[in-house]
């Protein structure tokens, strides 16, 4: 089968080098060091389009969340391509918290209180501050590209915030906000294949989303990871998993995908602080290593609504993500033409995934976060061992990288 896989993050290599081990032809979008890709956008559907016809690509995988949004199964589908990912309509799980925050609410399933405002409301938002206790969260509603969430400490950063958002700092995001109470508890993510009738699992997977060890510094895309991640027990995935599905039988939202759930456990009850609807990054990295069953397979079942076919087989070992980060990440990457060196001495069995790299014969630094390696061992500790073991071999000027990640 010819697949084409939409998105070069270090996700969407570890989904590459996951199919890619059943010996189909994957091609990956846009340009990525070293494996079968090309180079057109995420969101330039019709030359993606172009492109599927003219290879006869049989199946194409989403990985980000923009063209999802955008409604590129939708465009992909109306021209007779089988399609990995939500509906447009789906994807509004992740392109407006408040139509999360509504579902959730009309099905009961317990999130964090909070109002939405529309760019009309200013002072109506300020105003209603007011009603939440110290720290307050204020999310723009849109996609913000993982930036759009403030907590804030006063109800002047708070009342700032508002305006920002209102004030399209977060460029078309922010039409809308919420105000959300404050939630203390644990995070975690639980990541499910969904189709109509069923919803499966994944193993569960631990993010870690400040730049710094300690969970000290800004918040990132996510800096590792690892699997599996006791905290998200069985009970709290049936607590979760069963209303979600109800709901979208009950208002007819024909989900087919991942559905990425982000939690908050306070009191051995999940709070759903919001769905993505795509696979996580870097979560993916730390799963689909662990996972045995042909992920191919799994997202055509997923795609055709046949996913109660499917029984997923898990490896038993333990995996960890270590992200390797340019200079400034989270912030910008001044350019400078920078070559990573050492992959070549990686032990055969650890996962490199690129991310932010481009390049033809060298790999060379395209800013933001750069690569990631996994390690699969026995136990946690020897996983983490391998990998931190590992990543010695590898250097660019500017490297950084967490060395906390699974230590206990
Ligand atoms: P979101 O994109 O909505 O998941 O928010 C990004 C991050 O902000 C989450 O991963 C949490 O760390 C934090 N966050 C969001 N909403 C809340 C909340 N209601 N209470 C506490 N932390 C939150
Ligand atoms: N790791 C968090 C995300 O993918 O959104």
């Amino acid at each position: 089968m010819k697949v084409l896989i939409i998105g070069n993050g270090g996700r969407e290599s570890a989904i590459y080098q996951a199919l890619s081990k059943a010996g189909d032809e994957i091609w990956i979008t846009p340009h990525s060091f070293g494996i079968n890709s090309v180079d057109i956008p995420v969101t330039d559907t019709e030359r993606l389009l172009q492109f599927a016809d003219n290879n006869k690509i049989d199946f194409v995988v989403v990985g980000p969340e923009v063209p999802l949004v955008n409604g590129i199964v939708d465009d992909f589908t109306a021209k007779g391509y089988k399609i990995f990912g939500p509906n447009k309509k789906c994807a509004q799980f992740e392109g407006s918290k408040k139509f999360t925050k509504e579902f959730l609410m009309r099905n009961n399933i317990p999130t964090a209180k909070y109002l939405s405002f529309d760019k009309t409301q200013q002072a109506e938002a300020i105003s209603a501050l007011e009603k939440f206790s110290l720290p307050v969260v204020v999310k723009a509603d849109g996609l913000a590209a993982g930036k759009g969430v403030l907590i804030c400490e006063t109800y002047d950063s708070a009342e700032q915030a508002i305006i920002d958002i209102f004030n399209d700092t977060f460029k078309g995001a922010g039409e809308t906000l919420v105000i959300e109470e404050f939630l203390d508890g644990i995070e975690a993510s639980l990541l499910c294949f969904v189709d109509e009738n069923t919803i499966v699992p994944l193993e569960t997977a631990r993010d870690y989303k400040r730049i710094f060890n300690d969970d000290k510094g800004e918040n990132t895309g996510g800096m590792g990871g690892y699997s599996p991640n006791p905290i998200v027990t069985e009970d709290i995935k049936k607590l979760v998993l069963e209303p979600i599905l109800n709901g979208f039988k009950k208002e007819n939202f024909d989900y087919r995908g991942v559905l990425f759930i982000g939690l908050m456990i306070k009191d051995n009850t999940p709070y759903v602080l919001e769905f993505n609807v795509r696979f996580g990054d870097p979560e993916t990295q730390s799963v689909l290593p662990r996972l045995k069953t042909n992920l191919l397979d799994v997202l055509l079942a997923t795609a055709d609504g046949n996913l109660s076919n499917i029984n997923l087989e898990w490896d038993e070992r333990c995996s960890v993500t270590v992200v390797l980060a340019s200079a400034g990440y989270p912030k910008t990457y001044v350019e400078n033409n920078v070559q990573i060196s050492g992959l070549d001495l990686v032990d055969k069995d650890v996962i490199i995934c690129h991310a932010g790299t481009r390049g033809e014969t060298i790999p060379i630094v395209n800013g933001g976060r750069v690569l990631s390696l996994t390690a699969l061992a026995d136990t946690l500790d020897q996983a983490r061992k391998k990998v931190y073991n590992q990543i010695k071999n590898v250097s660019f000027d500017g490297m950084q990288y967490r060395t906390d990640i699974a230590k206990s």
